[in-house]
Protein backbone atom coordinates (compact mmCIF):
# COMPACT_ATOMS: atom_id res chain seq x y z
CA UNK A 1 0.00 0.00 0.00
CA UNK A 2 1.19 3.36 -0.34
CA UNK A 3 2.38 5.31 2.46
CA UNK A 4 0.14 8.29 2.94
CA UNK A 5 3.09 10.38 4.67
CA UNK A 6 4.94 9.76 1.73
CA UNK A 7 2.05 11.01 -0.31
CA UNK A 8 -0.33 13.03 0.07
CA UNK A 9 -3.26 11.89 -1.89
CA UNK A 10 -4.17 13.98 -4.79
CA UNK A 11 -7.69 14.49 -5.60
CA UNK A 12 -7.52 16.13 -9.70
CA UNK A 13 -11.07 16.66 -11.43
CA UNK A 14 -12.02 17.65 -14.62
CA UNK A 15 -14.56 19.82 -16.50
CA UNK A 16 -15.80 21.57 -19.84
CA UNK A 17 -18.70 21.37 -21.54
CA UNK A 18 -19.70 18.30 -23.49
CA UNK A 19 -17.28 17.47 -26.55
CA UNK A 20 -14.36 19.39 -24.75
CA UNK A 21 -12.18 16.15 -25.40
CA UNK A 22 -11.26 15.63 -21.27
CA UNK A 23 -11.13 11.67 -21.43
CA UNK A 24 -7.71 11.75 -23.42
CA UNK A 25 -5.97 13.50 -21.01
CA UNK A 26 -7.71 11.79 -18.67
CA UNK A 27 -5.85 8.62 -19.80
CA UNK A 28 -2.57 10.31 -20.34
CA UNK A 29 -2.05 11.21 -16.75
CA UNK A 30 -3.56 7.99 -15.64
CA UNK A 31 -0.35 6.57 -17.45
CA UNK A 32 2.10 9.18 -16.37
CA UNK A 33 1.57 9.05 -12.38
CA UNK A 34 1.46 4.82 -12.56
CA UNK A 35 5.01 5.80 -14.44
CA UNK A 36 6.11 7.28 -11.63
CA UNK A 37 4.85 5.10 -8.93
CA UNK A 38 1.88 6.27 -7.88
CA UNK A 39 -1.67 4.41 -7.28
CA UNK A 40 -4.18 5.64 -9.39
CA UNK A 41 -8.43 6.13 -9.06
CA UNK A 42 -9.61 6.67 -12.20
CA UNK A 43 -13.55 7.66 -11.94
CA UNK A 44 -16.39 9.90 -12.96
CA UNK A 45 -19.35 11.56 -11.93
CA UNK A 46 -22.16 11.31 -12.30
CA UNK A 47 -20.97 7.28 -10.86
CA UNK A 48 -18.01 5.97 -9.52
CA UNK A 49 -19.99 3.64 -7.41
CA UNK A 50 -22.69 0.44 -8.16
CA UNK A 51 -25.44 2.79 -6.63
CA UNK A 52 -24.03 6.14 -8.28
CA UNK A 53 -24.35 4.62 -11.93
CA UNK A 54 -27.36 3.58 -11.55
CA UNK A 55 -28.31 7.55 -10.88
CA UNK A 56 -26.14 7.95 -13.76
CA UNK A 57 -28.07 5.92 -15.80
CA UNK A 58 -31.49 7.58 -14.77
CA UNK A 59 -29.86 11.19 -14.73
CA UNK A 60 -28.91 10.95 -18.43
CA UNK A 61 -31.97 9.09 -20.06
CA UNK A 62 -35.44 10.55 -17.71
CA UNK A 63 -36.83 13.57 -18.23
CA UNK A 64 -37.21 14.95 -14.10
CA UNK A 65 -37.68 18.78 -12.52
CA UNK A 66 -34.19 20.54 -11.66
CA UNK A 67 -34.58 19.83 -7.77
CA UNK A 68 -34.64 16.04 -8.60
CA UNK A 69 -31.41 16.34 -11.23
CA UNK A 70 -29.53 18.31 -8.49
CA UNK A 71 -30.50 15.80 -5.55
CA UNK A 72 -29.53 12.83 -7.63
CA UNK A 73 -26.47 14.47 -8.34
CA UNK A 74 -25.57 15.24 -4.67
CA UNK A 75 -26.91 11.94 -3.89
CA UNK A 76 -24.56 10.17 -6.15
CA UNK A 77 -21.74 12.23 -5.05
CA UNK A 78 -22.19 11.28 -1.80
CA UNK A 79 -22.04 7.57 -2.16
CA UNK A 80 -18.88 8.30 -4.69
CA UNK A 81 -16.90 10.18 -2.13
CA UNK A 82 -17.65 8.26 0.80
CA UNK A 83 -17.17 4.64 -1.12
CA UNK A 84 -14.29 5.93 -3.34
CA UNK A 85 -12.69 9.27 -3.44
CA UNK A 86 -11.98 10.15 0.69
CA UNK A 87 -10.70 6.21 1.11
CA UNK A 88 -8.41 6.39 -2.03
CA UNK A 89 -7.29 10.01 -0.55
CA UNK A 90 -6.77 8.21 2.75
CA UNK A 91 -4.50 6.13 1.45
CA UNK A 92 -2.18 8.56 -0.37
CA UNK A 93 -3.46 7.83 -4.33
CA UNK A 94 -3.78 10.37 -6.72
CA UNK A 95 -7.69 10.19 -7.88
CA UNK A 96 -8.57 11.30 -11.15
CA UNK A 97 -12.42 12.15 -11.10
CA UNK A 98 -13.80 13.13 -14.55
CA UNK A 99 -16.09 15.62 -13.45
CA UNK A 100 -17.65 16.98 -9.86
CA UNK A 101 -19.39 19.84 -8.16
CA UNK A 102 -18.40 22.29 -10.81
CA UNK A 103 -20.80 20.47 -13.26
CA UNK A 104 -23.07 20.63 -10.97
CA UNK A 105 -22.89 24.44 -10.31
CA UNK A 106 -21.74 24.34 -14.49
CA UNK A 107 -24.99 22.47 -15.50
CA UNK A 108 -27.88 22.59 -12.88
CA UNK A 109 -27.22 25.88 -11.44
CA UNK A 110 -26.27 28.09 -15.06
CA UNK A 111 -27.60 26.13 -17.33
CA UNK A 112 -30.44 24.45 -15.99
CA UNK A 113 -31.09 28.17 -14.24
CA UNK A 114 -31.38 26.34 -10.54
CA UNK A 115 -30.90 28.35 -7.27
CA UNK A 116 -26.94 28.55 -6.73
CA UNK A 117 -27.58 29.09 -2.66
CA UNK A 118 -29.36 25.37 -2.77
CA UNK A 119 -26.45 24.27 -4.29
CA UNK A 120 -23.87 25.39 -1.82
CA UNK A 121 -26.09 24.03 0.55
CA UNK A 122 -25.77 20.78 -0.99
CA UNK A 123 -22.28 21.23 -1.36
CA UNK A 124 -21.69 21.92 2.00
CA UNK A 125 -23.73 18.91 3.32
CA UNK A 126 -22.51 16.14 0.73
CA UNK A 127 -18.20 17.16 0.92
CA UNK A 128 -18.37 17.82 4.68
CA UNK A 129 -15.01 16.46 6.12
CA UNK A 130 -15.00 15.88 9.81
CA UNK A 131 -12.06 18.35 10.80
CA UNK A 132 -14.63 20.58 9.18
CA UNK A 133 -14.93 22.32 5.71
CA UNK A 134 -15.90 20.40 2.85
CA UNK A 135 -13.61 18.26 0.02
CA UNK A 136 -12.79 20.43 -2.71
CA UNK A 137 -10.32 19.20 -5.34
CA UNK A 138 -6.84 19.67 -5.15
CA UNK A 139 -6.91 20.66 -8.90
CA UNK A 140 -9.57 21.87 -11.47
CA UNK A 141 -8.41 21.48 -15.25
CA UNK A 142 -11.18 23.35 -16.71
CA UNK A 143 -11.50 22.63 -20.62
CA UNK A 144 -12.55 25.53 -22.34
CA UNK A 145 -13.81 25.41 -25.72
CA UNK A 146 -16.11 27.75 -27.73
CA UNK A 147 -20.20 25.71 -27.48
CA UNK A 148 -20.24 26.48 -31.10
CA UNK A 149 -17.06 23.95 -31.48
CA UNK A 150 -18.00 21.61 -29.18
CA UNK A 151 -21.15 21.26 -30.55
CA UNK A 152 -19.62 20.30 -34.22
CA UNK A 153 -17.45 17.66 -32.64
CA UNK A 154 -20.85 16.35 -30.77
CA UNK A 155 -22.23 16.12 -34.26
CA UNK A 156 -19.65 13.29 -34.96
CA UNK A 157 -20.56 10.66 -31.95
CA UNK A 158 -22.79 8.67 -30.95
CA UNK A 159 -26.17 9.58 -30.53
CA UNK A 160 -26.66 12.00 -27.37
CA UNK A 161 -27.63 11.54 -24.17
CA UNK A 162 -30.30 14.08 -22.31
CA UNK A 163 -27.60 16.52 -21.50
CA UNK A 164 -25.67 16.57 -24.88
CA UNK A 165 -28.81 17.28 -26.87
CA UNK A 166 -29.55 20.43 -25.25
CA UNK A 167 -28.71 23.75 -27.97
CA UNK A 168 -25.57 25.60 -27.92
CA UNK A 169 -27.42 28.62 -25.71
CA UNK A 170 -27.35 26.14 -22.69
CA UNK A 171 -23.32 25.31 -23.54
CA UNK A 172 -22.69 28.69 -23.34
CA UNK A 173 -24.36 29.30 -20.07
CA UNK A 174 -22.78 26.01 -18.40
CA UNK A 175 -19.35 27.67 -19.54
CA UNK A 176 -19.96 30.83 -18.20
CA UNK A 177 -20.96 28.65 -14.86
CA UNK A 178 -17.15 27.42 -15.11
CA UNK A 179 -16.31 30.83 -15.43
CA UNK A 180 -17.75 31.98 -12.53
CA UNK A 181 -16.58 28.70 -10.38
CA UNK A 182 -13.10 29.46 -11.53
CA UNK A 183 -13.13 33.34 -10.56
CA UNK A 184 -14.61 32.20 -6.88
CA UNK A 185 -11.61 29.72 -6.02
CA UNK A 186 -8.99 30.56 -8.71
CA UNK A 187 -6.18 28.78 -6.79
CA UNK A 188 -7.52 25.69 -7.35
CA UNK A 189 -8.40 26.29 -10.86
CA UNK A 190 -6.11 25.93 -14.56
CA UNK A 191 -7.88 26.56 -17.43
CA UNK A 192 -6.77 24.82 -20.38
CA UNK A 193 -7.86 26.30 -24.13
CA UNK A 194 -9.56 23.30 -25.21
CA UNK A 195 -9.93 24.52 -28.81
CA UNK A 196 -6.64 23.09 -30.20
CA UNK A 197 -5.04 19.86 -31.81
CA UNK A 198 -5.24 16.94 -29.12
CA UNK A 199 -1.05 17.39 -29.08
CA UNK A 200 -1.25 21.23 -28.57
CA UNK A 201 -4.28 20.82 -25.72
CA UNK A 202 -1.92 17.91 -23.93
CA UNK A 203 1.21 20.40 -23.68
CA UNK A 204 -0.64 22.71 -21.85
CA UNK A 205 -2.17 20.20 -19.20
CA UNK A 206 1.46 18.74 -18.94
CA UNK A 207 2.38 22.39 -17.80
CA UNK A 208 -0.30 22.30 -15.65
CA UNK A 209 1.44 19.51 -13.89
CA UNK A 210 4.75 20.42 -14.57
CA UNK A 211 4.55 23.53 -12.96
CA UNK A 212 3.21 22.08 -9.40
CA UNK A 213 5.82 19.33 -9.57
CA UNK A 214 3.52 16.78 -9.71
CA UNK A 215 4.56 15.32 -12.41
CA UNK A 216 7.64 15.26 -14.76
CA UNK A 217 7.62 14.53 -18.24
CA UNK A 218 10.45 12.92 -20.41
CA UNK A 219 10.62 14.56 -23.79
CA UNK A 220 9.30 11.19 -25.57
CA UNK A 221 5.86 11.36 -23.37
P1 LIG B 1 -19.74 12.95 -19.11
O1 LIG B 1 -18.98 12.15 -18.13
O2 LIG B 1 -19.06 14.05 -19.81
O3 LIG B 1 -20.41 11.94 -20.12
P2 LIG B 1 -19.87 11.27 -21.44
O4 LIG B 1 -19.81 9.82 -21.14
O5 LIG B 1 -20.96 11.65 -22.37
O6 LIG B 1 -18.54 11.88 -21.78
O7 LIG B 1 -20.97 13.59 -18.31
C1 LIG B 1 -22.23 13.16 -18.26
C2 LIG B 1 -23.19 14.32 -18.33
O8 LIG B 1 -23.65 14.67 -17.02
C3 LIG B 1 -22.61 15.57 -18.95
O9 LIG B 1 -23.47 15.98 -19.98
C4 LIG B 1 -22.68 16.59 -17.84
C5 LIG B 1 -23.71 16.06 -16.90
N1 LIG B 1 -23.50 16.43 -15.48
C6 LIG B 1 -24.34 17.36 -14.89
O10 LIG B 1 -25.25 17.89 -15.52
N2 LIG B 1 -24.15 17.67 -13.56
C7 LIG B 1 -23.17 17.10 -12.81
O11 LIG B 1 -23.05 17.40 -11.61
C8 LIG B 1 -22.31 16.14 -13.45
C9 LIG B 1 -21.22 15.48 -12.64
C10 LIG B 1 -22.50 15.83 -14.78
Amino acid sequence: MTDPLAHPGLFITFEGIDGAGKSTHIARLADAFRAQGRTVTLTREPGGTPLAEKLRALLLSDAMDPLCEALLMFAARRDHLQQVIEPALASGEVVLCDRFTDATVAYQGFGRGFDLDVLRQLEAWVQALPQGGARQPDLTLWFDLPPETAAARLVMTRAPDRFESQPVAFFSRVAAGYSHRMQEQPHRFARVAADQPIDTVWRSVRAVFESRSWLSFEASV
